[in-house]
């Protein structure tokens, strides 16, 4: 954690005008400086920096912020690192007794991202003092530049090499739950990754969550990745999204690859809006995350039996979650090749034409069914339908939809009518609302409410300022957030103006981080209403709880034989919910 004063203290020094000038050209507009906003694409600049506020602000697309915010944007970097890159820009080294402080005894998640972030600065100083990873790079054919863009490091030979930066080595639990060191039965802890070049894998804030490190040549296991951490859950994680997140919106679209060496490879030849999967196969949740970025999603798979197989796991997960307006591609490169070698011998511009002529969804589908029959007899022709039945009737996109079921007439030798009634139109409503909110991490009932007041602050009517217990920080963000937007036209604010007005108060990292939360977005603000609605329900059974449990509390030393019938009737409700619910 970085000391809030300290980031206060940076933003004091320095002036937003002439940081955003390191990166776009500005023009003078009376008090204010224009540009064309950088985030979104127009031909006139609604795009301003004010220099008294010291703010951005895009009048176009609503982005906004301050030069750490600016920084962080534009250059696709995490809190941490902007706010070093421009303390080293300011003169001012950020404090870091805060890190330490971090490691205890019972670590959370923060100390589990500190240690995190200790080790990979290792890795990376130890990359540059390691002849043999450096040359290893090199003939693969990266530059320091690629290598530093990705944090690639180099995890030495020797067993207890973490020792020299964690002086609780032998100890800490959090090494081992963050997956850095393993305790061995016989109670010795050494370090998990020995003499590999070790990839950082960064979560979406740019955090590192977990690492894959590789041998340098040959050996076993090639790849070594960060077991499951409360940071880490594969299914869940791509390598190299945050890193692409500017490159896949200026190009519109994202390219899924197999391994992280072809996406450092790719980027290396210019082509960055390029992410893979962690050695598993493309999940249903990669696929929202992914359609969240871009409407173009193209899968890249090795033209053998495994990536024809891999690339089906994709189409089958992406049935469900495509919507008309949004593309799935898939681009089968030449048997022997991955996009690391191919782009390496063949370069971008042959690279990119490949990439333009990826087989749409509709077509890989097609030709991969009726490659698995005979079309031209009449049992094929029965078993096509039977086999691309279950598969369209996951497609919930209309248009999309139609076309596969007439392009399946077409095929059978059906008429639309006959298709029609083999082959239905998805009748499920989307999936219940509730499957996507984050099972992982249990949210608090504050967290959530925040996260979804600032994506869509009218929904702050439907709540009881009364409810909220303002001794806990989340409820009592909540409880001014709650003024502040009723205080204001909530249809017109936007997360933006909240931030903005909270700028400087202490609340300011419980609401970006609230901002930040991007669960929600995919759901439409009636489904939004609906989870809300859920959530305060949630939270008036808990502070009914709490009521009831104070005043029985205060029952325990009558006897029982003078209980009102009031308390009564208390006691028995709240017995009931013991026994359906108990409070842990
Ligand atoms: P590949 O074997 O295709 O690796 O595995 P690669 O990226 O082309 O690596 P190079 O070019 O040989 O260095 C694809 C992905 O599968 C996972 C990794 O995520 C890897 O990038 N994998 C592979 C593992 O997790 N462990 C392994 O042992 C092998
Ligand atoms: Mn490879």
């Amino acid at each position: 954690m970085i000391p809030q004063a300290f980031v206060q203290e940076l933003l004091n020094r320095l002036d937003i005008v002439e940081v955003v000038e390191r990166y776009l050209p500005l023009k003078r507009a009376g008090a204010n400086y224009v540009a064309c906003c950088p985030f979104h694409n127009e031909k006139t600049p609604s795009f301003s920096v004010s220099p008294t506020k010291q703010f951005y602000h895009c009048f176009g697309c609503g982005a906004h912020g301050t030069a750490i915010g600016f920084v962080m944007e534009h250059q696709g970097l995490g809190f941490v690192e902007a706010v070093e890159d421009l303390a080293r820009s300011a003169g001012m080294t950020v404090p870091e007794e805060e890190a330490h402080a971090g490691r205890k005894a019972d670590a959370g998640l923060d100390g589990l991202a500190d240690v995190m972030q200790c080790a990979t600065r290792y890795y990376r100083d130890e990359l540059k003092r390691s002849e043999s990873a450096i040359a290893y790079l090199k003939s693969r054919g990266l530059s320091g530049e690629i290598a530093a863009r990705f944090g690639i490091g180099y995890a030495p030979d020797g067993w207890q090499n973490l020792s020299a930066v964690f002086s609780d080595y032998p100890t800490a639990p959090a090494l081992a739950k963050a997956g850095l060191v393993i305790d061995s039965e016989g109670g010795r802890r050494y370090d998990r990754f020995r003499d590999r070049i070790m990839f950082p894998i960064l979560g979406n804030r740019g955090a590192v969550i977990g690492f894959g490190g590789r041998v340098l040549g040959e050996g076993e296991p090639k790849y070594l990745n960060s077991p499951e951490t409360p940071l880490f859950e594969k299914g869940r994680e791509i390598y190299g999204l945050f890193q692409a997140r500017q490159a896949i919106r200026a190009a519109k679209k994202v390219l899924v690859v197999e391994g992280y060496m072809d996406v450092v490879a790719l980027a290396q030849h210019g082509i960055d809006y390029a992410v893979a999967t962690l050695g598993t196969a493309t999940t249903p949740y990669h696929i929202q995350l992914l359609l969240r970025q871009t409407d173009d999603i193209v899968f890249c798979f090795d033209g053998d039996n495994a990536g024809r197989k891999a690339a089906w796991r994709a189409l089958e997960n992406s049935l469900e979650w495509i919507t008309d307006g949004k593309g799935v591609g898939f681009l089968f490169l030449p048997q022997g090749e991955d996009p690391d070698s191919y782009v390496r011998q063949n370069g971008r511009e042959d690279f990119e034409r490949l990439l333009s002529e990826a087989q749409p969804l509709s077509q890989f589908l097609m030709r991969e069914l009726t490659g698995r029959v005979d079309m031209h007899s009449e049992e094929g022709r029965a078993r096509f339908l039977q086999l691309a039945k279950p598969l369209v009737e996951k497609v919930s996109a209309k248009a999309l939809s139609l076309m596969l079921r007439k392009r399946i007439g077409e095929l059978a030798g059906l008429s639309p009518e006959e298709v029609g009634s083999l082959v239905g139109a998805r009748q499920a409503a989307k999936p219940a609302v509730r499957r996507a909110v984050d099972k992982r991490m249990p949210q608090s009932v504050g967290r959530l409410l925040l996260q979804l007041v600032m994506l869509q602050p009218a929904l702050a009517a439907g709540l009881d300022r009364a409810l909220l217990d303002t001794r806990q920080a989340d409820m009592q963000a909540l409880a001014e957030l709650l003024d502040f937007v009723q205080a204001n036209t909530p249809g017109d604010l936007k997360a933006a103006h909240i931030l903005h007005h909270f700028e400087s108060s202490p609340l300011q990292t419980l609401l970006l981080d609230a901002a930040r939360n991007l669960e929600w977005e995919q759901f439409s603000d009636e489904e939004r209403e609906q989870e809300f609605a859920a959530v305060v329900d949630k939270l008036r059974e808990q502070v009914r709880n709490r009521e009831s449990r104070t005043i029985l509390a205060e029952m325990q030393g009558k006897d029982f034989k003078l209980w009102t019938p009031e308390e009564k009737r208390l006691y028995l409700e709240q017995s009931r919910r013991d026994t359906v619910s108990p409070e842990k």
